[in-house]
C-alpha cells in the first residue's frame, strides 16, 4: 500500500515538474507519431498532390508550396476549415465539398503532415479540432440560411 502511494506520488511529482517548466514537453516526447505522419504523407499523395504538389515545392506557377502557407501554420482549426470547406474544394460553385466526407482521423494526419513541412508541428491538429470545423461550418450554414429565409 505504501509502496503504490509512493510511486503514485513520485509520478505526480515527475507530471507536475514537467508540466511546469519554461519549455513545452515537445523535447520528451513527439506530439504526433512519425507513423501518423507518414500516414498523412500517402493521403496527401492520394488527394491533394494532384493539384498542390508537393508542400514543399507547390505546383507553379498556379499553387504556391503550402509549407510556405499562413493557414498552414496558423491556427490548426483555420487549417481544418480550409481543407474541409475551402470554396476553391469544391466541385463547382455550389457542389459538395471535396473533403467533406473524408474522416476525422484521415483529415488530421493530412493536417499534420503539411504542419510538420511548415515546421507548425508545436500546435498539432487534433480530432477534436476537426470536429470544432465542422459545428463551426455547419452553425455557420445554417445561420446563413435563416438570414435568407427572413
Ligand atoms: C482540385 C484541386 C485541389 C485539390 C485536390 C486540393 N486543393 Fe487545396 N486548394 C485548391 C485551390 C485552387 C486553392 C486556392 C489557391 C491556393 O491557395 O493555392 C486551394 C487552397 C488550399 C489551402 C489554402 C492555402 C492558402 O494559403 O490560402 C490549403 C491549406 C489547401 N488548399 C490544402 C489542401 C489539402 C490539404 C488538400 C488535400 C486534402 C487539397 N488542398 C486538395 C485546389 C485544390
Amino acid at each position: 500500500m505504501l509502496g503504490k502511494l509512493t510511486v503514485a506520488s513520485i509520478l505526480a511529482a515527475a507530471l507536475f515538474i514537467t508540466g511546469c517548466g519554461d519549455s513545452p514537453p515537445v523535447a520528451l516526447f513527439p506530439l504526433v507519431s512519425k507513423e501518423d505522419i507518414l500516414k498523412g504523407e500517402a493521403a496527401y499523395a492520394n488527394s491533394c498532390r494532384y493539384c498542390h504538389g508537393l508542400p514543399e515545392t507547390g505546383n507553379l506557377p498556379v499553387f504556391k508550396p503550402l509549407r510556405n502557407s499562413d493557414i498552414v501554420k496558423g491556427d490548426p482549426q483555420v487549417l481544418a476549415d480550409a481543407i474541409l470547406f475551402s470554396p476553391h474544394h469544391r466541385k463547382g460553385s455550389d457542389g459538395p465539398y471535396l473533403f467533406e466526407k473524408v474522416d476525422d482521423e484521415t483529415i488530421v494526419h493530412i493536417g499534420n503532415y503539411v504542419r510538420d513541412k511548415a515546421e507548425a508541428l508545436e500546435t498539432p491538429m487534433r480530432v477534436k479540432t476537426v470536429e470544432r470545423a465542422r459545428e463551426a461550418h455547419a452553425s455557420a450554414t445554417a445561420e446563413g440560411a435563416d438570414s435568407a429565409a427572413q
